[in-house]
């Protein structure tokens, strides 16, 4: 099979367009990975030439020999739809875990994002906290998660309780709540490192002042998720442009009577007395 006519990157190509249209990724802003099921990677396979091996920037022995579909650096999300196989490439993992190398794609050169490591370091967690469910982790630019970073407290309490709030889907999205890295320079192991600490805990971690990363088992729910987060940062943003305090919200025994019926977690953490 043709690799543009497989299902995982039909996928692949649309939740990149899906983001585009939101508005998160200007210019090369944000990257999306997807962990390879080993029958899709056979299904494309014949379509396979394997370049350099190349240091990936840290190690992630757990992702040993997986193939990877990856967004190229500076590659822009608006021209993944419009030719995918300049914008994207597939990767394949060496046995250690320490070195890729391109199989296929960026057909006029280049490399995957320059968040690679913290792409990969994400899977690893995620891969294992869900049983090797979570294939995806997307990175974007989102613009209202990005302005309550200037406004509230980097806490991952402060952030998650004031996003529950705004919408009383959220808590039944993302129960384990979110967690908030401080500025750190982007591209690198060091942040890789921080996010993925997060990631054990939580699906989804705000970038101060620069964006947010999600994962999930699927495109779906992991655009929905980074959809429904970033959809609650635009209420807070009007309602805090509106006027600095609420008159009515919901309370934390509102989110226990909703925790009941919803059958989530909510933990008491995040519903302390403010
Ligand atoms: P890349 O173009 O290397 O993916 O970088 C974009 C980005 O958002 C960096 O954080
Ligand atoms: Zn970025």
């Amino acid at each position: 099979m043709k690799v543009l006519d497989a299902e995982f990157v039909q996928g692949f190509i649309r939740m990149a367009d899906d983001g585009w249209k939101q508005g998160w990724h200007e210019r090369n802003g944000g990257n999306l990975s997807y962990r390879i099921k080993e029958q899709e990677a056979e299904s494309v396979k014949e379509n396979f030439e394997p370049k350099e091996w190349q240091p990936i920037g840290t190690s992630v022995p757990k992702l040993a020999r997986e193939y990877f579909l990856v967004t190229g650096s500076g590659k822009y999300f608006r021209n993944v739809s419009i030719k995918p196989e300049d914008s994207v490439c597939i990767i394949e993992l060496d046995d250690k875990g320490e070195n890729y190398r391109i199989a296929w794609g960026l057909v006029n050169g280049g490399r995957p994002t320059s968040e690679l490591p913290s792409h990969l370091m994400n899977h690893e967690v995620k891969m294992e906290a869900s049983g090797g469910k979570h294939r995806v982790i997307y990175h974007a630019h989102t613009t209202n998660t990005i302005a309550l970073t200037f406004v509230l407290p980097l806490e991952d309490k402060v952030f998650t309780r004031e996003l529950w709030e705004m919408a009383t889907e959220c808590p039944v999205v993302f129960p384990d709540g979110i967690g908030v890295v401080p500025w750190m320079v982007p591209g690198g192991r060091d942040i890789a490192v921080a996010t993925s600490e997060l990631m054990k805990k939580y699906d989804a971690a705000i970038w101060a002042h620069h964006g947010m990363f999600a994962s999930g088992e699927d495109f779906d729910l992991t655009f929905g998720l980074m959809h429904t987060v970033e959809k609650s940062a635009e209420i807070l943003v009007k309602m805090l442009s509106m006027r600095p305090d609420k008159l009515q919200t919901i309370t934390p025994q509102n989110f226990r009577d909703l925790a009941v019926d919803f059958h989530v977690t909510l933990p008491e953490e995040f519903l302390y007395e403010k």
